[in-house]
């Protein structure tokens, strides 16, 4: 399984700290097979050391340049940081980051040979129109994709299931699972909204999941490595 913790705009580095050492005490007992990612926010990225791999929640489509606010492949550069978070629905939403966007910085990112964890996702509305719906809004985020990407990793995360703490049933992800399985082949896919130690075990066993992307209950050194272990 793997485990991704996105902490989003919580944690400081100093709490960033505390945190990947809270976690390495747990992580010792860790089954090797399980892979564990942690994507803190950009200002607490440092050489953590550990049995998890750190990632970066976004980063612009450029080394460096004249980009005002955004991080580039220099500065993620200086933590050796290979591997980013790519379409996450609040990005998609709140930072206006349209499929066009999106597939520019998959495109960059894929060039510099990252590790992406490309996520997808529909709205309510989506959902309650059915699941034949559901499917064509979910594949029109493989838009200008490359799905065959060796070192591709997807979430499907519905949007109506993130922090809301009703995650979407069993029948739910194992269905869109199976659909999404069968275009992707052999990429690793994820399930994510509102996943947490009550209900990791149901979500771990639906055939399909390879492993859940984490935000609320990864906030917590404690509750996340309680979902791992
Ligand atoms: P959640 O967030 O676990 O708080 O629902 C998941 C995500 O957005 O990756």
């Amino acid at each position: 399984m793997i485990y991704a913790a996105n902490f989003k705009t919580n944690h400081t580095r100093k709490s960033t700290y505390a945190y990947i050492k809270a976690l390495n005490e747990k992580l010792s007992v860790k089954k090797p097979d399980d892979k564990v990612y942690i994507f803190p926010p950009s200002t607490a990225l440092d050489r953590y050391k550990g049995d998890f791999t750190i990632g970066v929640q976004n980063a612009y489509p450029a080394y460096n340049g004249a980009y005002t606010g955004e991080i580039g492949l220099e500065q993620l550069d200086e933590f050796d940081i290979k591997t980013i978070l790519i379409g996450h629905s609040e990005r998609r939403e709140y930072m206006a980051e349209t499929q066009e966007k999106v597939a520019v910085k998959f495109a960059f990112f894929q060039e510099q040979g990252f590790e992406i964890i490309y996520c997808i996702g529909e709205p309510l509305e989506i959902r309650e129109k059915g699941f034949e719906a559901v499917m064509k809004y979910l594949l029109a985020q493989f838009n200008g994709i490359d799905i065959h990407y060796e070192n591709l990793i997807v979430a499907y995360e519905p949007i109506w299931a993130i922090g809301t703490g009703r995650s979407a049933t069993v029948e739910e992800i194992s269905t869109t699972h199976r659909a999404l399985k069968k275009v992707i082949n052999s990429k690793p896919l994820l399930y994510g909204g509102s996943a947490k130690p009550a209900n990791i075990k149901e979500i771990a066993s639906i055939a399909g999941v390879d492993g859940v992307l984490v935000g609320s209950a990864s906030l917590n050194a404690e509750s996340f490595s309680q979902m791992i272990l």
